[in-house]
């Protein structure tokens, strides 16, 4: 990671998308998605009214006539979907060519790995086969996606398919949110739900077969799961897995289960002519956009597919695209064809995401705006041209932080092949990459690096210990994380009290573990039920899990910045965000009340959701149910002690330093504490968002006291001029110690095991 980080990683976050707003891309985009958003409408005017139209000199006008003559004709195979019905489209996938065959290689082993090119039926034909061949009669075929939109998107059309409504046979599961019910035969579910699963029913009894799809993208609970589910294929001889790989590491997998057969699905592409730029673009949001209208005005019909990094920047170039279009159309006196622009993220409500599915009105071409969602976990049909940045987001474990951050990697060659591969789906197709072949050869990485290598491992440490597996150098990882990472995050869990000084699962620890957050959070949970204050820790637990819920549209910032502040209680962001969910409660969760206070309201019932499923677990672990309001300091304590390891300390105005790290970090304009103009002399924050500057996000005013019984390991009143220096030669130290005592242990525990 250090070597492709140091040689290639651009910081060009900030530069190109911070400026471009999101609200913009949403008034652009149309009432349509703004009316199923539920945001409120923005005003009539917009920048591009006043804006002076560009040349696009690149682009070459055809006659227009023959122009939209071009888009309406030879439409045929993206009219694909529309001609056949739902069961023909079924027998058309590259699948169901081997379908008896395949059935037939499980039958005979337990385990099985099956590839085949994206698109080729995996997802949505494989549970359909199991449940057709009996799998079902006595247990549930279960279906795993590291991605939340994939689950949910598979199941729907899943249950499309098998003519039933979703919940019905047919559900999904992912964290905070579930379709399922009694009758529910076929399920869809986060990798990470499964994990989850695996502390109550630690045979997965109630499942017969496991299909672990799309396990080639390595995610970290995928990873975690491999060596969980070989213990339950070694336990069960009923039970049956398979796992789902794109070309890559298939081999690798059979490996790992002792050389199961590979299942080859034939795929059924097209040559996809590949063209890269002479020289590295600058502004890759930018070149994207120009290249998609070059195509739009110039190439016969097909849909296009973006390829960027994040939100953001989809956002961004949405707008952009919009914007151009709209100077087209005003510009030119020939006929533009239209052009539908879609964003396509993981954070997009799904309401819109299936909006990439519906084929566009006749005339119509399609642009998807896409993260590496696209890339393997969705396929959308109708796709000839690609543009790929050749950058994709990924979480990585900074050590300077101590935290994981999403940074922006250029993508391996493995993923830019399976982004190319997407034009070819449908017929001969085109990618256009936006880097130098050069760069494809001598700089990116063969394949991805597994999560498991690259990230904190907190959670699952504490997961894996729940399942008593107390050493983790003993665990079958199918590639082992890098000891110095298990060492990082056992020692994040023991500066939160969850692991006691040779590594073992406190009483907290096994209690943190029951709640599917990360382990900041579940502690704080805790200390609200031990303060006496659960009710308003868990409120703001939820509206920590959701996307943010201001809503601040750039032609009515004052306005919207006004009605935030009505908000604010000044010691805190996190009471504020409390603030805000209680007074919705006491509109009966309106929806106007939202619209007129510039919240989002999706986002508000998102958190609303997840404050019913957190109450569930706390109903079922009987932890009573307690309140302290309105005196707030026992819940900033509770924040405290769970973020204890954010503190930072004040250096100039609003200007702040971090307690542990010594990095400069400052509030944010947006705070409710920069704005009350509070400026407490310590603080702990949620998280640290990197842009020009750091920036606390989420913050609340601490006492020193609290810090120092919250992390004594950190802080005393004796040591507060020590340098941070002094503290991370302490931290080593106190590393040290631990190792060796968790070391002493492993021989103790070796000499016994011997002895028996
Ligand atoms: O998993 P794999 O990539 O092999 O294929 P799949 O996801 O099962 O997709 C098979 C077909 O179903 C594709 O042609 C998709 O276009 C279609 N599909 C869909 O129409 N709607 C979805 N939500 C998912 C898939
Ligand atoms: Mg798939």
């Amino acid at each position: 990671i250090s070597r492709i980080g140091s040689a290639l990683v651009k910081e060009i976050h900030e530069k190109q998308s911070m400026n471009r707003s999101r609200e913009r891309f949403w008034e652009l985009a149309g009432s349509k998605l703004g009316d199923i958003l539920g945001v409120p409408k923005a005003a009539e005017q917009t920048d591009a009214d006043s804006a002076v139209v560009e040349e696009h000199g690149e682009v070459d006008f055809k006659e227009d006539s023959k122009f939209s003559e071009l888009l309406k004709k030879g439409d045929a195979v993206s009219d694909f979907a529309k001609s056949k019905t739902i069961q023909e489209q079924r027998q058309y996938l590259p699948i169901y060519s081997v379908r008896d065959e395949l059935l037939q290689v499980i039958r005979e082993n337990q385990v099985v790995v099956v590839v085949g090119e994206t698109g080729s039926g995996k997802t949505t034909q494989l549970t359909q086969y199991l449940h057709e061949d009996g799998y079902t009669v006595n247990g549930i075929v279960g279906c795993t996606q590291p991605r939340r939109v994939a689950a949910v998107s598979v199941a729907n059309r899943v249950s499309e398919e098998m003519e039933t409504k979703l919940g019905d046979k047919v559900g999904y599961a992912i964290r905070f949110e579930d379709e399922i019910g009694p009758n529910t035969i076929i399920k869809y579910m986060t990798d990470g739900i499964l994990l989850h699963e695996t502390r109550s029913d630690g045979d997965l009894e109630k499942y017969r077969v496991i299909v672990m799809d799309e396990a080639h993208e390595r995610s970290l609970n995928t990873d975690v799961l491999f060596g969980i589910l070989k213990r339950v294929v070694a336990k069960r001889r009923d039970f049956k897995l398979i796992v789902t790989s794109a070309t890559l590491n298939s081999q690798k997998f059979s490996n790992f289960f002792g050389s199961v057969p590979v299942f080859n699905i034939p795929g059924r592409t097209f040559p996809v002519n590949i063209l890269y730029n002479r020289t590295p673009c600058e502004d890759y949001v930018e070149a994207a956009v120009k290249q998609a209208i070059t195509i739009h005005i110039t190439s016969p019909p097909g849909d296009i597919l973006i390829f960027m990094t994040g939100q953001e920047e989809i956002e961004a170039a949405c707008c952009s695209l919009a914007e151009r279009m709209e100077q087209l159309i005003s510009s030119t006196k020939k006929v533009v064809p239209k052009l539908l622009i879609l964003p396509l993220y993981s954070e997009l409500p799904s309401k819109l995401q299936a909006l990439i599915f519906q084929k566009a009105e006749a005339g119509t071409r399609k642009c998807i705006i896409a993260t590496n969602i696209a890339e393997t976990s969705l396929t959308v049909d109708g796709i000839y041209y690609v543009i790929d940045t050749g950058y994709g987001k990924m979480k990585v474990y900074n050590s300077r932080m101590g935290m994981d951050a999403l940074q922006v990697f250029p993508v391996s060659r493995a993923s830019a092949d399976q982004r190319s591969g997407r034009a070819g789906r449908t017929g001969p197709g085109t990618c256009y990459r936006l880097y130098t072949e050069n760069a494809y050869i001598n700089e990116m990485l063969p394949s991805p690096v597994p999560e498991i290598q690259r990230t904190n491992l907190s959670y699952v440490i504490l997961l894996l210990k729940s399942l008593n597996v107390e050493n983790l150098l003993d665990f079958d990882f199918m590639d082992p994380p890098p000891q110095d990472n298990i060492l990082n995050s056992m020692y994040r869990l023991w500066v939160l009290g969850a692991l006691n000084n040779v590594g073992s699962l406190t009483e907290l620890g096994r209690k943190m573990a029951d709640f599917p957050l990360d382990p900041p959070l579940a502690k704080m949970v805790l200390m609200g039920e031990q303060l006496g204050c659960l009710e308003e820790v868990v409120t703001i637990v939820s509206m920590l899990s959701v996307p943010s819920v201001f809503f601040r549209p750039k032609d009515r910032a004052v306005e919207s910045d006004a009605a935030r502040e009505k908000f604010f209680i000044p010691e805190s962001d996190h009471l504020t965000l409390y603030n805000i969910y209680q007074q919705w409660e006491k509109h009966n969760f309106k929806e106007d009340w939202c619209n007129v206070h510039f919240l989002h309201v999706k986002a508000l019932q998102k958190a609303r959701e997840v404050r019913h499923q957190l109450q569930k677990i706390l109903r079922k672990l009987k932890i009573p149910s307690s309140s302290c309001w309105p005196d707030s300091d026992l819940v900033r304590k509770a924040v405290c002690s769970a973020f204890f390891n954010n503190a930072a300390r004040l250096k100039g105005v609003g200007q702040y330093v971090d307690c542990r790290n010594g990095i400069p970090c400052h509030l944010h304009p947006s705070s409710a504490l920069y704005g009350m103009g509070c400026t407490p002399e310590y603080v702990v924050y949620h998280e640290l968002l990197l842009t020009k500057k750091e920036y606390m996000q989420c913050v609340t005013c601490v006492e020193p006291q609290w810090l120092m019984e919250a992390g004594p390991m950190y802080f005393s009143i004796k040591e507060s001029n020590t340098s941070f220096l002094e503290h991370k030669k302490r931290e080593e130290k106190e590393k040290t110690t631990m190792e060796e005592e968790m070391e002493n242990l492993r021989k103790v525990q070796a000499d016994a095991d011997r002895n028996k």
